[in-house]
This record gives C-alpha cells, sequence and structure tokens, in this order.
C-alpha cells in the first residue's frame, strides 16, 4: 500500500491541487498537510497575516478523494522544549534564500522531516516553483534514508503566465500586471536557450530587464545547476533560472527549467524576440 504527501500550508490553489491530483493518480492512500509553519518565517515576514482558508481547503480536498488532511496546530508540531534543528550545508542550502530569508530553508527542512516521520510517505510531491526547497527536500530525503521519493511537479500557472502563489493574494490589480514581468522576463530567456544560447549572461539579461522595466525590486536573478545549486556560466538542460523579486511588500518567487519547461505564456515583447533572430 503506497502512501503520497502533498505537505502545503493551505490556502489551496491549482498549484497544490495539481500536486494532490497527481498523487492520488500515483499512490493508493493520499495525505496532504497544511500547516502555516512558523518555523520557515523571519520575524518580520508574513505569518500572522498568511491566508488561511480550511474551510474551503478541506472540502477542495475531499472533492479530489484525498485520504486524510493533517492540520496540527504550531503547539502540536512543536512542543516546548524542542533543540533539534535540521540544516542542509553547502552552497544548496546556504545560498539564495537561505541569503534573503534567514532561518527560512532549515524551517522547511525542519517541518518536511517531522511530517515525513508523521506520515511514513512513500512519495511526496512538491513543485519546482520553489526550486531550492524542492532540491533541498530531495537531498534532505536522501542523506537522512528516509526512503521518500521526492517528485517534482511543474508549476502552474496563470492565463497571463504568473505563477499560482497564496501570496498572489496580496497584489492589488496594478502590482498583479507587473508581476507578469516574471513569465516574460522567464519566457524571453526560454527562447534563447531554445535557439541555442547557452551563455549565462544572455539567459539572464532579459529577464533582469524585463524585471527592472517592470519597476520590481529585485532580489536575485540567477543561473544554477540542478542539484547543489552552483553557479553556472554555460547552462545545459536541467539547468535552472531562478528568479526572487518584490513588488510592493509582497515577494514572489519563479523558477524556469532549462529544456524541461516551456516558455510560460506571455504575449508581448518577449514572444516577438522569440520568433525573431536572437
Ligand atoms: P506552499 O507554499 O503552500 O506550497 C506547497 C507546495 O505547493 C510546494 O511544494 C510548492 O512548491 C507547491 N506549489 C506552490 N505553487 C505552485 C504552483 N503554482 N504550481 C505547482 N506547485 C506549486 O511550500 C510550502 O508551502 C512550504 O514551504 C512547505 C513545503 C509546505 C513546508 O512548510
Amino acid at each position: 500500500m503506497s502512501v503520497g504527501l502533498v505537505p502545503t500550508m493551505g490556502a489551496l490553489h491549482e498549484g497544490h491541487l495539481s500536486l494532490v491530483r497527481r498523487a492520488r493518480a500515483e499512490c493508493d492512500r493520499v495525505v496532504v498537510s497544511i500547516f502555516v509553519n512558523p518555523t520557515q518565517f523571519g520575524p518580520t515576514e508574513d505569518y500572522a497575516t498568511y491566508p488561511r482558508t480550511l474551510d474551503a481547503d478541506l472540502s477542495a480536498l475531499e472533492q479530489l478523494g484525498v485520504d486524510a488532511a493533517f492540520s496540527p496546530s504550531a503547539e502540536a508540531m512543536y512542543p516546548p522544549g524542542g533543540i533539534t534543528s535540521v540544516h542542509i550545508q553547502g552552497t544548496l542550502g546556504g545560498s539564495l534564500e537561505a541569503v534573503s530569508r534567514p532561518g527560512h530553508l532549515d524551517g522547511v527542512a525542519l517541518v518536511v522531516t517531522k511530517l515525513f516521520v508523521a506520515a511514513r510517505p512513500d512519495r511526496a510531491y512538491f513543485g519546482a516553483k520553489d526550486a531550492q526547497q524542492c532540491a533541498m527536500v530531495t537531498r534532505l530525503a536522501a542523506d537522512l534514508d528516509t526512503g521518500v521519493a521526492v517528485i517534482e511537479c511543474p508549476t502552474v500557472r496563470d492565463s497571463d503566465g504568473v505563477a499560482l502563489s497564496s501570496r498572489n493574494a496580496y497584489l492589488d490589480a496594478g502590482q498583479r500586471a507587473r508581476a507578469g514581468a516574471i513569465p516574460a522576463g522567464l519566457a524571453a530567456a526560454a527562447c534563447r536557450f531554445g535557439a541555442g544560447q547557452r551563455a549565462a549572461l544572455e539567459l539572464l539579461s532579459p529577464v533582469r530587464a524585463a524585471l527592472e522595466t517592470a519597476g520590481l525590486d529585485i532580489d536575485y536573478v540567477a543561473l544554477v545547476e540542478p542539484d547543489g545549486f552552483t553557479d553556472v556560466e554555460i547552462a545545459g538542460p536541467g539547468c535552472k533560472i531562478l528568479v526572487a523579486a518584490t513588488i510592493g511588500s509582497t515577494r514572489l518567487i519563479d523558477t524556469l527549467r532549462l529544456g524541461v519547461d516551456e516558455a510560460p505564456l506571455v504575449c508581448g515583447a518577449p514572444q516577438q524576440e522569440c520568433n525573431g533572430s536572437s
């Protein structure tokens, strides 16, 4: 009897539900956790205001035929006195998100380890959008001999190409329109890669340009190899372009897996570039 686990923080959208559907198709039993994990939020981040929609989440999961939903309290997950941490070393655990959000990846690693112990899954489903999280959990699952197969699932996007995210709810209409610069930039990079471009500078420059033109505050734009997340100068298939940017006070991240993901569906200048020679 195979068990599939889909860890979430709730406020479920089609991105989450795509993971649940995949688990449902591949596993005998499906468990979904809904837990806004305090240890992965920094002191000035949005833990208190993070959207919580438990009733709607539970009915969506029921409709998909999920066997169990696990929604513990913070006190149940973290009884007083816990002093154990889970830390991924090296570039994977120390770069990008780890620099921008100190403690975030350690908080994710701890809660995912605890969820693996609680649910004892055979497979666990994670989204490719949160690329560093997904790679880190894959490594954690192997290094700790959990026996859990971590399945990386494609990013689900809105019709304007913006990756679905619970935090999109924070954006007003104008900000939401500007968020389209993220998939537009990634689409331009995908097109350049498809046309044979392999140089990091050439692949990343249209991403940076799109974000800057839309007035987004760039946290990082990086091209990394997919396992250790070290920077690469020359891209190969499977390398990832990672974006983190802030609009107002909302921080969004996105990822393009070169040679794996379709160019995010957007119209406008980047697509024209794609149809052209570069
Ligand atoms: P959360 O942001 O709720 O995301 C839960 C899972 O859904 C993650 O694996 C994430 O990558 C995936 N996901 C989010 N948006 C997606 C999209 N547009 N398309 C496909 N998958 C998407 O990530 C977390 O929660 C937490 O860090 C967690 C792993 C639950 C640990 O607390």
